[in-house]
């Protein structure tokens, strides 16, 4: 039967249990068993930004005359994000609550750029690398775009070939990743950056991944080129503050090269009876907790306390894929960051896959080829042996040889 309002308030002790009951089920994110949606820098950190943001739980960032507080945390968020990305005196940004919400507004400005400087040409065009995450054509969808995605290089980056066979007089903007979700390899920033700018168009970085982890894997060795604003011809970069600024769900960055692009970002109206209405975000009501944390989590951990985080996850992802590729499974691609997916030929992608669900372990999959996925973080550093053994007991069924029978991995995300 379908849930209805109870007539009468049922005591919190009560709903606590039946809340408790209902996760019971959950896949075990605090095990190591999840490979995504969770960013896990340790106890210390999470109890910071769960106290950060119970301080301004009721505040709301729609209101920053009222809550000053919450003006002052987005402005030094902001100011902090910019800094470890190269933004220039020039540069400004602004929080959202997500990467969606960052590379939605983002692409609303390269659209109502492309708009005035070419009115009345075709329907703006966004060219993108097919690795690009779904959100840009979530935007297009919504916005009234094109999108249009280009076939990937043998490395699972951008073909820039085939990026500027796509470019036409309607491209509103070009994308590139810092990294990219499916193989966790960084397109070719400083290229795609010059194409834009030869072309005249807006440059995106999604950077919702990279954003607040690249620069400090940079700083231990990472071998990836510049992505941030250090590129002449990178318009806008999307940083997620709930990934790797490991602070609490709801909380994304919008970084602009200039004024003049981010003030697009904007919306102001003042048409109906309650005055003056400004929002840089596509939504209103904005939880002030989430804006409070950012600052919290960002102060205590500093530029240490993200190095030494970063390392962990290096060295995580480094000792995964070399048991991995013990076991014959190797690494697509040269990731150097956080995200890893790997694949043979040799084997069934999916029977592995139902192996490593049967033992625990939920799975995500790449399909093209077909692969497993990682987004990696502290939960599953202590659990690298433990998956590697499970891996070499799965390898042991037959089913999970290639063969005629081999079926597609799972489309699920
Ligand atoms: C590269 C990239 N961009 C954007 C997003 C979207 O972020 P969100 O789920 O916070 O909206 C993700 C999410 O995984 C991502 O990996």
């Amino acid at each position: 039967m379908s849930a209805r309002l109870p007539d009468h308030g049922i005591a919190w002790d009560e709903l606590r249990r039946e809340m408790k009951d209902a996760g019971r089920g959950d896949a075990d994110w605090r095990g190591g068993r999840v490979p995504m949606f969770i960013h896990y820098a340790g106890e210390d950190v999470l109890d910071v930004a769960k106290q950060a943001y119970l301080m301004y739980f009721s505040e709301n960032g729609l209101g920053p005359r009222a809550f000053g507080s919450l003006d002052k945390f987005e402005k030094d968020v902001v100011a902090m994000g910019l800094d470890l990305l190269h933004g220039g005196p020039e540069a400004r940004g602004a929080m959202t609550t997500g990467g969606t919400e960052s590379i939605f507004l983002a692409v609303k400005c390269a659209r109502d750029r492309a708009l005035a400087l070419r009115p009345g040409a075709g329907r703006p065009r966004i060219v993108m690398p097919r690795s690009a995450h779904p959100a840009f054509d979530k935007a297009a969808h919504f916005l009234g775009l094109e999108p249009v995605r280009t076939p990937l290089g043998e490395d699972f980056r951008a073909d820039l070939d085939a990026m500027r066979a796509a470019l036409t007089s309607d491209t509103a903007m070009l994308v590139g990743s810092a990294p990219a979700f499916p193989h966790g390899v960084v397109d070719p920033i400083p290229q795609l950056a010059a194409m834009a700018r030869e072309h005249g168009t807006w440059m995106h970085v999604d950077a919702c991944v990279g954003g607040y982890f690249a620069p400090f894997a940079r700083e231990l060795g990472a071998d990836i080129p510049d992505f941030d604003f250090a590129v002449p011809g990178v318009t806008s970069i999307s940083a997620d503050l709930h990934k790797y600024g490991y602070t609490a769900k709801g909380a994304s960055t919008l970084f602009f090269a200039d004024p003049a692009s981010f003030a697009l970002m904007g919306y102001a109206f003042d048409q109906w009876p309650r005055g003056q209405y400004f929002t840089y975000t596509l939504v209103g009501t904005r939880a002030g907790g989430a804006i409070a944390a950012a600052w919290a989590v960002m102060n205590y951990l500093g530029k240490d306390g993200y190095l030494r985080i970063a390392r962990r996850v290096l060295d995580t992802r480094l000792a995964m894929q070399a048991g991995l590729d013990a076991l014959g499974l190797p690494t697509l691609g040269r990731p150097e960051l956080s995200i890893f997916a790997f694949g043979s030929p040799q084997r069934d992608m999916g029977a592995i896959g139902r192996g490593l669900g049967a033992r625990g372990w939920t799975v995500g999959y790449v399909n093209d080829p077909p692969g497993i996925h990682h987004m990696l973080n502290l939960t599953h550093e202590p659990v690298v042996g433990q998956y590697l053994s499970d891996m070499a007991a799965v390898l042991q069924d037959p089913a999970t040889q290639a063969g005629p029978s081999a079926s597609p991995v799972p489309a699920q995300y």
